[in-house]
């Protein structure tokens, strides 16, 4: 019988898990007749910011806003420069220029595909105040070094953790580490809402109460507004949901580690490059991305086993046509243009069903044989000669 495919991502699968709570959290919402920051966005604010061990988080309507929230907040303002990187969700770029700020790319290092702190130090310019680290496919970014190189020249710094829902860093999760920190509940995220749904986590008390005003007119009290805000706010009903699912969000993370490590099993001894384990830290697993030097037959080979795979991105963000030839550092990005020739996604969740993982592992070794035999029929020819 013919197998369906392995689709990238499955929300609805996941979904259908949780969905008597589900039904439960949206009847509770429904009856309740309050729709908008009420007290479920309250429980889960007081939830999130208690899973992540941090005091405050504001609750908005998506991971672009929480990040143009957070910026605005820690003081960015129209013309300010903002360092981060060109290997990213167009969304962090997105919510930089959304606030009138200009992005400026430092370019990546090779193994956990985050910024380099390295690169920092020559993109700073008079005009710069704040940085922005990717935890890209959940992945840490360095943020000891990262937050020396801000402390060094003043600068404020927002993690984007939108894919990094439950990564650490010496034990500690991210979001934790910057002035502030943004996360996107967009339905594939490891924790996920069922829309659009996002938050600000911070451990300062003033920027947590100026990013409430933010998210709403400016207002601490009802229809004053006390400085220009807009309005991003989360609702109750995704609220209520992401609290039935943030209780599994760490055994799911650790599910999806135990088919990483299947995955990168598979991969040993082959060409085929498997997410770095970066010491010291512990990665989300949101997207298993392997590099792979021929590319398109690679893909060809899984998609014909009926497994479907991604490209993360199919273009960096400086190569997109929005941005291309207008953002400062993107001449010097070696390293991640090296990247986007090679990268492929594999299926990589939680509701990846045994024999779905046991056949992309198998898929992925029966690849690595057939490219060694066919390196072998090229290579033998001039090594007979060489012998000769
Ligand atoms: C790295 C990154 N930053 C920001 C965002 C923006 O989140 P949202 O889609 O909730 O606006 C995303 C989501 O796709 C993302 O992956």
């Amino acid at each position: 019988m013919q197998r369906e495919s392995i689709p990238l991502a499955d929300p609805g699968a996941q979904m259908r898990l949780y969905e008597e709570p589900v039904r439960a959290a949206f009847d509770r919402v429904l009856r309740s007749g309050r729709y908008i920051l009420d007290n479920e966005v309250q429980a889960f604010e007081r939830e999130w910011a208690a899973y992540l061990c941090v005091p405050h988080c504001i609750g908005v309507g998506n991971g672009t806003d929480a990040l143009a929230l957070a910026l605005q907040a820690v003081g960015v303002q129209a013309g300010h420069e903002v360092i981060t990187v060109s290997h990213t969700a167009v969304a962090t770029v997105a919510a930089i220029e959304q606030i009138g700020a200009v992005p400026v790319f430092a370019d990546i290092d090779p193994r956990a595909r985050c910024m380099n702190p390295a690169h920092l130090p020559g993109l700073i310019s008079e005009n710069t105040r704040a940085i922005v680290p990717v935890h890209i496919y959940g992945q840490p970014a360095p943020m000891g070094k990262i937050m020396a190189v801000a402390k060094e020249h003043g600068l404020k710094v927002v993690e984007d953790c939108a894919q990094a829902h439950g990564a650490t860093v010496d034990g500690q999760h991210v979001g934790a580490f910057g002035d502030a920190a943004a996360f996107s509940f967009y339905p594939t995220k490891n924790l996920g809402a069922l829309g659009d749904a996002g938050a600000v986590v911070t451990n300062d008390p003033t920027l947590a109460d100026s990013l409430r005003m933010l998210r709403e007119y400016g207002w601490r009290e009802r229809y004053v507004s006390l400085m220009p805000g807009r309005n991003s706010r989360l609702d109750e009903l995704q609220a209520a949901i992401l609290r039935v699912k943030l209780p599994y969000l760490d055994s799911n993370n650790v599910r999806r580690r135990l088919i990483a490590a299947a995955f990168t099993q598979a991969l040993r001894n082959t060409t085929l490059v498997a997410p770095a384990q970066i010491e010291g830290t512990e990665h989300a697993m949101h997207l298993y991305v392997v590099e792979a030097t021929d590319r398109p037959a690679f893909e060809r080979f899984l998609n014909g086993a009926g497994i479907t795979t991604g490209r993360h991105y199919p273009l960096a963000v400086h190569q997109q046509p929005a941005y291309a030839g207008r953002i400062r550092g993107s001449q010097a990005l070696p390293i991640t243009e090296a990247l986007y020739q090679r990268l492929v996604t594999l299926p990589c969740y939680p509701e990846l069903r045994e024999e779905d993982v046991a056949h992309i592992s198998e898929t992925l070794i029966r690849w690595s044989s057939r490219s060694r035999a066919k390196q072998r029929r090229v290579t033998s020819p001039r090594a007979e000669r060489v012998i000769r």
